[in-house]
């Protein structure tokens, strides 16, 4: 989808061109705000206050990613956060987006992914159309490689962008080697060469930027070494009942506290997909939407599908195993 207007970074660069190119355009250093600058505006300098205005975002950091979030604004560095699904790698983003109240744009990684999905492509039929609108005229190539014809994809756009950003790559182990490679490049210079244009750059406005992957193959050394990094474990029993308090509002005490518990039960076991947080959220409100208080062997076993999303886990989890866990959860409250 193309812009409507253009920017004024890309403007300038389409203006300047005619020099020679791998020219460095930025924008005006007046409106853009490095992320230390308003790390400071946001009130936010210590771990602490990192940690209450995340809360108030609604997300519960453990310490360790409350450090690790303010560091990487700090140091205005990248940070790559990994740990299995649903344990809120994704949604940490989202929330430092909130508390800096900053634009969060989103990179979905996937195997394929190319430059023409993540940073720009030409918008061909646009060209073709202007082409025959000019009829006799001649259109010049100039004209055609000016930013009208450019489509933004995630990574231009970050760049570029007037707002505050929060990029945020997500699953970045799901794309290719030669991507990540690529992605190296933007991460280091923080700057995009279109050779129809030239280098658009935001040296000195970086986006923060927040890499997120569960780890279905090990990131180049060198990938990590550009970044900060924090892995995201399961949380404690207390944090994991905080967590659902705060995410299924009006959620009886008790029903949280015995599914929390159930939940960090079935993690012990020797389980093909162990449930995380996401689980652990969703079933609350399955349970709260059909309105228990607690737990009962019955009903567990009527909605475990929304915990266990494989057969195979399901098969584990049943019978004695199943009572003997619910029991277990209903004494933890
Ligand atoms: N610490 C937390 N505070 C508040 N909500 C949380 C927290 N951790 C997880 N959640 C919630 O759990 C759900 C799953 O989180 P999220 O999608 O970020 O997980 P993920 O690690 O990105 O998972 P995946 O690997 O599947 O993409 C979201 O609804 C999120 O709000
Ligand atoms: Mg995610």
């Amino acid at each position: 989808m193309a812009s409507p207007s253009p920017s004024a970074g890309l403007d300038e660069a389409f203006r300047r061109r005619d020099r020679p190119r791998r020219q460095t355009v930025s924008r005006d250093r007046g409106c853009r705000l490095g992320y230390r600058l308003l790390v400071e505006i946001a009130g936010i300098d210590t771990i602490d206050a990192m940690e209450r205005a995340l809360h108030e975002a609604g997300y519960l950091p453990d310490r360790g990613l409350a450090t690790a979030l303010f560091l990487a604004l700090k140091l205005e560095k990248p940070l790559l956060l990994e740990g299995e699904a649903g344990v809120g790698k994704t949604e940490a983003a989202k929330a430092l987006a909130r508390v800096l109240g900053a634009r969060l744009i989103r990179l979905q990684c996937y195997e394929g992914l190319d430059v023409a999905h993540a940073v720009y492509e030409w918008n061909y039929s646009r060209q073709l159309l202007h082409i025959r609108a000019a009829q006799e005229g001649t259109v010049s190539e100039q004209e055609l490689f000016g930013p009208e014809f450019l489509i933004r994809r995630p990574l231009l756009e970050a760049i570029e962008s007037p707002d505050r950003v929060v990029l945020l790559i997500d699953e970045i182990d799901r794309a290719d080697e030669e991507f990540e490679a690529f992605l190296l490049e933007v991460l280091s210079d923080f700057q995009i060469t279109i050779p129809e244009i030239g280098t658009i750059s935001a040296a000195d406005h970086k986006p923060a930027v927040v890499l997120t992957s569960n780890r279905t193959r090990e990131l180049h050394d060198a990938l990590k070494r550009r970044c900060l990094y924090h892995w995201i474990g399961h949380p404690s029993l207390e944090r994991e009942v905080e967590i659902v308090k705060l995410r299924v509002p009006g959620v009886p005490e008790r029903l949280a506290a015995q599914t929390a518990a159930f939940v960090q039960r079935l993690r012990r076991l020797d389980l093909a997909k162990p449930p995380g947080v996401a689980e652990t959220i969703d079933w609350t409100q399955a349970l709260a939407a059909l309105g228990r208080q607690e737990l009962d062997a019955e009903i567990v076993e009527q909605t475990l599908g929304s915990v266990l999303k494989y057969h195979e886990d399901l098969l584990a989890v049943r019978d004695e195993t199943l009572q003997e866990l619910v029991e277990e959860a209903r004494a933890a409250r």
